[in-house]
């Protein structure tokens, strides 16, 4: 067994995807805003267990291709069996793309959930950039933790008893400044995509928005309220003593700290299967196109 982290992360990330897009949100953005009318070369940046491949290979031109980039063995393999009984063109690439430069053969690099990963995420765009050929597109799927925080619902339990923005926001921001890994960063990237020579940057938002309704059908709603869980919605926060001193170590002061993880305890108390609750992860689809010609 794989001692990788997100090779054991597989089943989270198969039961969370699907909060994010709707099927005819992502259909609407090939067809209607990248009008991708020719077969493209897709190369997907820590693509896991190929999410991204599997969604919109369906929707792009017979002939298009999908590579597939990852440091995790398990994760290509599971990403190997979804795609071995189709007849869609597929390679699938082991290793840390953060000691590779993949050649300028692909007309589309994406990633989705990837770059908040990074360390270094200005120097991972340049190289998505620099493996698309001239006219190509750079298009990235990513987080904006902090709208995703103030995206939540929850009945009758006041949001900001649960969900306190402005610690977030700290938190969020020094763990940036600290380790260069920002969960923010979906709404930082129309800027670096421009500042890094993109034209025509653009950037949309996620359109999904979970509802977990008590009048809905009950594997319906258990199968919700499971993939919410898995998204860290009402989660039951660790340890109390070791959580306090995390998020001293993280900047917070130790009153801040005790006050986020009562407000999580009580969350997690009060959201369950049976709560009201809406939530949109409001993720953030940025993209440009490399050089002067149009493809
Ligand atoms: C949050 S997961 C997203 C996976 C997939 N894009 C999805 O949304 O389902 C982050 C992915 O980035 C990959 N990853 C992180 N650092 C990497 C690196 N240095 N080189 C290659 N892959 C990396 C992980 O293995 C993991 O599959």
């Amino acid at each position: 067994m794989s001692e990788y982290y997100w090779d054991s992360k597989i089943e989270y990330l198969r039961n969370t995807r699907w909060l994010y897009y709707n099927d005819d949100y992502l259909e609407f953005l090939v067809q209607r805003v990248w009008k991708i009318e020719a077969p493209v070369r897709v190369v997907d940046y820590g693509c896991g267990y190929g999410y991204l491949g599997a969604k919109l290979l369906p929707l792009l031109p017979e002939g298009s291709s999908y590579t597939g980039i990852d440091k995790g063995r398990e994760l290509l393999r599971e990403a190997a069996e979804l795609f071995g009984n189709t007849s869609y063109s597929t390679i699938f690439i082991q290793g840390d793309i953060e000691h590779m430069k993949p050649e300028r053969q692909y007309d589309i690099a994406i990633c989705h959930a990837f770059l908040l990963h990074m360390e270094q995420p200005i120097d991972i765009l340049q190289r998505m950039i620099d493996s698309v050929v001239d006219g190509g597109r750079v298009i990235c799927f990513e987080p904006h933790w902090i709208a995703g925080a103030a995206n939540q619902e929850f009945g009758s339990f006041p949001h900001s008893d649960g969900v306190n923005l402005g610690v977030l926001q700290k938190l969020y921001e020094l763990d940036a400044n600290r380790n260069g890994r920002d969960g923010n960063i979906g709404m930082k990237l129309p800027l670096l995509m421009s500042q890094l020579g993109l034209r025509d940057v653009a950037c949309r938002v996620s359109d999904k928005v979970n509802f977990l309704d008590q009048n809905m059908e009950a594997s319906a709603k258990k199968r919700l309220f499971d993939a919410l869980r898995d998204d860290g919605i009402g989660l039951e926060p660790p340890d109390e003593n070791n959580m306090i001193d995390r998020l001293i170590e993280r900047g917070l002061s130790e009153e801040e700290a005790q006050a986020q993880y009562a407000a999580e305890l009580q969350l997690s108390q009060v959201v369950n299967e049976d709560s009201w609750l809406t939530y949109a992860p409001n993720m953030k689809i940025s993209y440009g196109t490399v050089g002067e010609r149009s493809l």
